[in-house]
């Protein structure tokens, strides 16, 4: 598949998008969400992939919100259907997606950009990292599942306060709030995302697979949820090799 607006890079069992408009710090126009649901499609199909990272290019933002030049003369059933849309097929994709989305954050995550990162599993940031909703400045609340996936990372008075001011929180507030998981110097932000990647890339994908889909229902009361897919794996492979590796005192391989 021929990609215009994003990079992807393979190594090991870790595969790496990058969005690449830096022009626009990365700001994601109908294109760029078409080609990272298109790129997921791809990887989530690929026997070769087990953990996608996703980040973006340059020293200067992940990604500077969706593409306000884009959507400026947008009326209401364009806009209601540019969100819909893009939920779909990109952030809700995201996080419904079988293999663990890791989003390395290596500068300004804005709008869209801190969208797409909650939409991700896990994030981790460099220490130039800033992020926010800026939407109301614009006339505007966040569309891509802001509102919904910001009260659930850092409760909902944070989150208030973070969408009403608009203002950008630092890297550390950001892991201070546990809006982040980790913060790292620029240099390292990258090989420590692999790192946990490839910790991630050994670990059963068929347990893994069951575990975002029943931490995802934890928004949801996904005790059942839970109990049937503990059910599930018992009758898989990696069940029977992660067990009797455990018990052969060897380690497994999935
Ligand atoms: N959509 C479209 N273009 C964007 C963009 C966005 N969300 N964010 C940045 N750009 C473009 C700028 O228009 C500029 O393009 P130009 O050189 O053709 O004028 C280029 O990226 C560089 O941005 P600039 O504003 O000059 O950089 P800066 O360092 O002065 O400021 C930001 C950086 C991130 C603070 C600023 O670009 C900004 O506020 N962006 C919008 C953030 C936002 O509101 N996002 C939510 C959208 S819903």
């Amino acid at each position: 598949m021929n990609f215009q607006n994003i990079l992807i890079e393979k190594q090991d069992k870790t595969s790496i998008i990058t969005i690449n408009r830096p022009d626009s710090l990365n700001a994601l126009n109908g294109s760029t969400i078409k080609e990272l649901s298109n790129a997921l499609d791809l990887l989530e199909n690929d026997a070769d992939c087990r953990v996608i990272i996703i980040t973006g290019s340059g020293q200067k933002s992940f990604v500077a919100g969706a593409d306000i030049k884009e959507f400026s003369d947008f009326g209401q059933h364009e806009a209601e259907e540019l969100a819909r849309n893009g939920q779909n097929i990109l952030f809700d994709r995201i996080e419904n997606l079988k293999k663990p989305v890791i989003a390395a954050v290596n500068g300004f995550a804005l709008g869209g950009g801190l969208e797409l990162a909650m939409a991700c599993h896990i994030r981790y940031a460099s220490e130039n990292a800033k992020l926010g909703l800026p939407e109301v400045t614009l006339g505007l609340i966040p569309g891509y599942g802001g509102t919904q996936r910001l009260p659930k990372l850092v409760g909902k008075g944070l989150a208030n306060e973070i969408i009403f001011s608009a203002k950008m929180i630092s890297a550390e507030r950001a892991k201070e709030i546990r809006l982040v998981n980790e913060v790292f110097s620029f240099e390292e932000l990258l090989p420590k995302t692999k790192e946990l990647a490839t910790i991630i890339s050994r670990n059963s994908p068929q347990g893994i697979t069951k575990a975002i889909a029943a931490v995802n229902a934890s928004d949801n009361n996904g005790f059942e949820l839970e109990i049937k897919s503990f059910g599930e794996l018992f009758d898989t492979n990696d069940k029977k090799e992660g067990v009797s590796a455990f018990l052969e005192k060897r380690k497994p391989n999935f």
